[in-house]
């Protein structure tokens, strides 16, 4: 399953490199090998280990978009701890943002931009669903077990 997703990240979305973290045993040396001329813009979605990996790896000037911290919601005693030092001797900027801070200017452009996109194939769209209201726990529970791949979606009924 978790090198079907690295090949899944690779070949049908299309990144250049993927990783399985859980298969990693330092993320920083990790980051390194894979990134090693460094990192200009990391888009955080994870915190935790993976932040502090990403800090030490960053390039000067260096610039993280800050999304979210899944790793802390999963496991509350695993906080990053970056390296603030790395943070001013190389200039990072760090930028948290909301997307309801764009729901009402952008909005409307996205989803156009974004249909014509998923219409014209450049974006590919991947859905995890699961059928009947009684699959309602265990796809809850899946998103915290590595189990979803894509959006998942629970169908109550067929319409
Ligand atoms: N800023 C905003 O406005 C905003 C809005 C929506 C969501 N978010 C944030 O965006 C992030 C993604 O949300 P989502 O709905 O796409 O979540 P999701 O569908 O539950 O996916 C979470 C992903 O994170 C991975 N993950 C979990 N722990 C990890 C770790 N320690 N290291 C690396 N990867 C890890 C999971 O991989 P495995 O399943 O293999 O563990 C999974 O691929 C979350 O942090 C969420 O809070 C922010």
């Amino acid at each position: 399953m978790q090198s079907c997703l690295v090949d899944l990240l690779k070949e049908k979305l299309g990144f250049d490199e993927a990783f399985n973290y859980k298969e990693e045993k330092d993320l920083k040396s990790t980051l390194q090998r894979y990134f090693p001329q460094g990192i200009d813009i990391y888009f955080d979605n994870v915190g935790g280990e993976m932040l502090d990996a990403a800090v030490t790896n960053m390039n000067t000037f260096g610039r993280i978009a800050a999304c979210g911290v899944i790793s802390d919601y999963i496991n509350s005693e695993k906080h990053s701890a970056l390296s603030m030092v790395d943070v001013i001797y190389k200039r990072i900027m760090i930028q948290g943002f909301l997307s309801s801070d764009f729901s009402t200017d952008v909005f409307n452009d996205f989803m156009s931009m974004t249909r014509d996109y998923i219409l014209a194939g450049k974006l590919c769209v991947l859905e995890g669903i699961s059928y009947g209201i009684e699959s309602i726990p265990s796809a809850f529970v899946g998103l915290f077990r590595g189990e979803n791949v894509g959006k998942k979606i629970v169908q109550i009924a067929k319409e």
